[in-house]
């Protein structure tokens, strides 16, 4: 039995998406969630910067005594993975291989799309994690760069999000695409956008759902799982503004943000309270 909790990070809210299958998954622990919103987004930055981010937000969650981190942000995965896993004591689960994993599983026609941030796309992670499963697939990978804004934005439903998506769409179904991957933590709020884009036939893939299965196995493999009898705790952790995360927090971890604690980082500039 370990009572440490699990440490989340992500560049703001979305990876609370990935935070609320880990709470349906893994009920009975513990969390830390640090969301680096002053820095928000990750996706239009350069891969060595947002390498930087991660490996000092993951050392600050080892700091707060974490037994396990998980990138809950796909552009901070591909960006910096492999560098934090070698930086931190604890182990350290991403969100792209659980994803390429299940769309390498999933496709007959062994044609893979993806969608995700620029970053992400840039760094051909998911190329390299879906080819390490089956050399044979063929990736074809689209940055939607307009989605994480609009998903954040007053209207995640509206019109614009769902010609962002069959723009993002059209070149994967022309492709003859059956599964794709959606490479980004906010996709999952407009799940129905997608599934409509693409139809019946087309598997989609969300981080979120895999990644809770990968650490509920790691969590079982090394034996450091909580008491199962207990509920667990969250704690909220942001580098922006708390009431901003509160409030934004809701939409993407469906349940009520309470308690929020302003951290600093050394690379963040402080920001007017
Ligand atoms: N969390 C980021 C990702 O999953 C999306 C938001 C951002 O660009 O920072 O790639």
């Amino acid at each position: 039995m370990d009572g440490r909790p699990i440490g989340v990070f992500d560049s703001g809210v979305g990876g609370l998406t990935v935070l609320h299958e880990l709470l349906v998954t893994l009920p009975h622990e513990d969390a830390v969630y640090l969301g680096d919103n002053a820095r928000l987004p990750y996706g239009p930055r350069p891969l060595d910067e947002v390498r930087s981010f991660a490996l000092e937000i993951g050392a600050r969650l080892e700091e707060e005594g974490v037994k396990l981190v998980v990138v809950a942000c796909n552009s901070a995965t591909a960006a910096g993975l492999p560098d934090l896993q070698r930086a931190l004591r604890v182990p350290v689960v991403g969100v792209l291989q659980p994803e390429a994993h299940a769309a390498a599983l999933a496709t007959r026609n062994r044609r893979v799309g993806l969608l995700a941030t620029e970053a992400t796309v840039a760094s051909r992670r998911y190329e390299e994690l879906v080819h390490a499963y089956d050399a044979g697939v063929e990736v074809i990978s689209v940055p939607a760069p307009r989605l994480v804004p609009l998903i954040e934005g007053p209207d995640p439903f509206g019109e614009e999000t769902t010609e962002a998506v069959r723009e993002v769409a059209a070149p994967l179904k022309e492709a003859g695409v059956d599964t794709v991957i959606l490479g980004c933590t906010h996709y999952p709020i407009v799940r129905p956008v997608f599934q409509r884009a693409f139809g019946r036939s087309v598997t989609l893939v969300f981080s979120a759902d895999e990644t809770a299965r990968e650490v509920a196995e790691t969590l079982a493999r090394k034996g450091i799982e909580n008491d199962e009898s207990r509920e667990g705790a969250v704690r909220f952790l942001t580098t922006g503004d708390p009431d901003d995360f509160a409030e934004m927090g809701k939409r993407f971890l469906q349940l009520p943000v309470r308690h929020v604690e302003r951290v600093t980082l050394a690379g963040v500039a402080p920001q007017a309270a």
